[in-house]
């Protein structure tokens, strides 16, 4: 069963960290930063990844990554276990998996750039779907070299992830946070 409070509970919990750097990671934008792909242009003359990829983003998102799961280290043995009726698969969290959640979150972003400047879309343009699950995707492909992942968390976690982005964007957009409600 995929729609359930178990799955989502430990679904959400595997992936806090990968949401936390995801989330964040925006904030290195206000300093002068450095793109990844040097601005330097593909085959087809477009840029590789693009001006929004850069390597403060890509530290930044590791070390907030490995931050929040050293915290869900230190929570773990408090975790009220006894609360569910069902014993619960919450994965033991360390900083070495933070560090593959953080890096593999901003590779998959990385990933769905290089998507989107292929499909001629400038930095920014909207690309439902892929803007919001390319980290997702890549944040579980690195976890799983050292957790064995359930489908049924990739499933939901695909499908809730770009409810709530689109949910807290416009909260964001509203607040005059956000530029555009995407
Ligand atoms: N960011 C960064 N480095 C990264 C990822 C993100 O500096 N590796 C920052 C950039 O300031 C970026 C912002 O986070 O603009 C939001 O990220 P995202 O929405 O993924 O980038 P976009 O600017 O929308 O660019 P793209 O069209 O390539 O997705
Ligand atoms: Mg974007």
């Amino acid at each position: 069963m995929v729609f359930d409070v178990y799955t989502l509970v430990e679904a959400v919990w595997l992936i806090l960290p990968a949401y936390a750097a995801n989330g964040l990671v925006p904030l290195v934008g206000i300093r002068k930063t450095h793109p990844i792909d040097f601005g330097k242009r593909f085959y087809d003359r477009k840029p590789i990844l693009g001006s929004g990829k850069t390597w403060e983003g890509l530290v930044f998102g590791i070390f907030i990554a490995m931050l929040i799961s050293t915290v869900e280290m230190l929570a773990y043995p408090f975790l009220p276990f006894d609360a569910s009726p069902v014993p619960l698969s919450i994965v033991p969290m360390s900083p070495v998996l933070g560090f593959l959640l953080g890096a593999g979150a901003m590779m998959g972003d990385a990933a769905g750039s290089f998507i989107k400047r292929r499909l001629n879309l400038k930095r920014g343009a909207s690309a439902p779907i892929l803007d919001q699950d390319d980290f997702i995707v890549g944040a579980l492909l690195f976890a799983s070299f050292t957790v064995s992942v359930k489908s049924s968390w990739i499933l939901l976690l695909l499908i809730i992830t770009p409810i709530i982005h689109l949910t807290a964007n416009f909260i964001g957009y509203k607040l005059k946070i956000k530029k555009q409600p995407w």
